[in-house]
């Protein structure tokens, strides 16, 4: 199942859905979800306006779309929980820093009953859990296995937040580079370590022991959690 998808069926669970993309790209996976409102963050859009428009008939719910162009910290300096989201997927930055402070962020956004998905929680090999400061730098490394895609260290955030957050329930889609999903509840299997312990992990760790410390799930879960939301 592609994050299109997972997204689609959790916001059809709402009524007049309220959907932020973190990290919008070339618009893929945006100009095709349909939500009442939509809102598309990115310092750097990847789109021409021509696509933009042929989206418009596509998909009319882009008609009242709202793009922000900036940083993800900038916008939710900006916005200062003014809107209140159903579903904020985060795909921005694939750092562990950036994804934590954008889950933080992004629950001060969420609606009661909110759901955050985060894309690259799993990456498959290790040169795609590379650490780097963007993509660009993640191909430079020219790193044996690159295949271009890049998920980088944002598995390290599922690891912390199933180590130190109490109130909030986990686990990863093991679909699509693996889907993190975030909800306000009571966490399942919670995890124990450190934040040390945690920077300190590597590739091979995770790798030996996917299904504990991202609490993996087989895609078809998406459906039993559906019927929780
Ligand atoms: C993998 S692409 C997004 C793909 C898109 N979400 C999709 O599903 O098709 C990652 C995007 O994150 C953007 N990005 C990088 N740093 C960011 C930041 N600090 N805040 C928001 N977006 C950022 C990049 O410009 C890039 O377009």
């Amino acid at each position: 199942m592609k994050r299109t998808e997972v997204i689609q069926r959790i916001l059809d669970k709402k009524k007049a859905p309220a959907y932020l993309e973190i990290g919008m790209g070339t618009g893929k996976n945006f100009f095709k979800i349909k939500a009442r409102q939509k809102a598309a963050v990115d310092p750097h859009f990847k789109f021409p306006a021509k696509r933009k428009l042929a989206w418009l008939f596509r998909n009319p719910w882009n008609l009242f779309a709202k793009y922000y162009e900036m940083t993800s910290d900038d916008f939710f300096a900006q916005i200062k929980g003014s809107f209140k989201f159903d579903v904020v997927f985060i795909d921005g930055l694939h750092s562990h820093g950036q994804t934590l402070k954008d889950v933080e962020n992004a629950l001060t956004v969420l609606k009661e009953g909110g759901v955050i998905v985060m894309h690259d929680c799993n990456p498959s090999n290790e040169a795609a859990a590379q650490p780097a400061s963007n993509y660009d730098h993640a191909a430079s490394l020219n790193l044996p296995g690159w295949t271009g895609q890049w998920s980088g260290d944002v598995w390290k955030t599922i690891c912390l937040l199933r180590s130190t957050r109490k109130d909030l329930r986990i686990f990863v889609l093991n679909c699509d580079h693996g889907l993190g999903i975030i909800t306000r509840g009571t966490p399942e299997n919670p995890l124990n370590l450190s934040k040390e312990e945690i920077e300190g992990m590597s590739y091979e760790t995770l790798s030996r022991d996917r299904e504990k410390i991202l609490n993996l799930k087989d895609e078809r879960y998406l459906f039993k959690f559906l019927d929780t939301i």
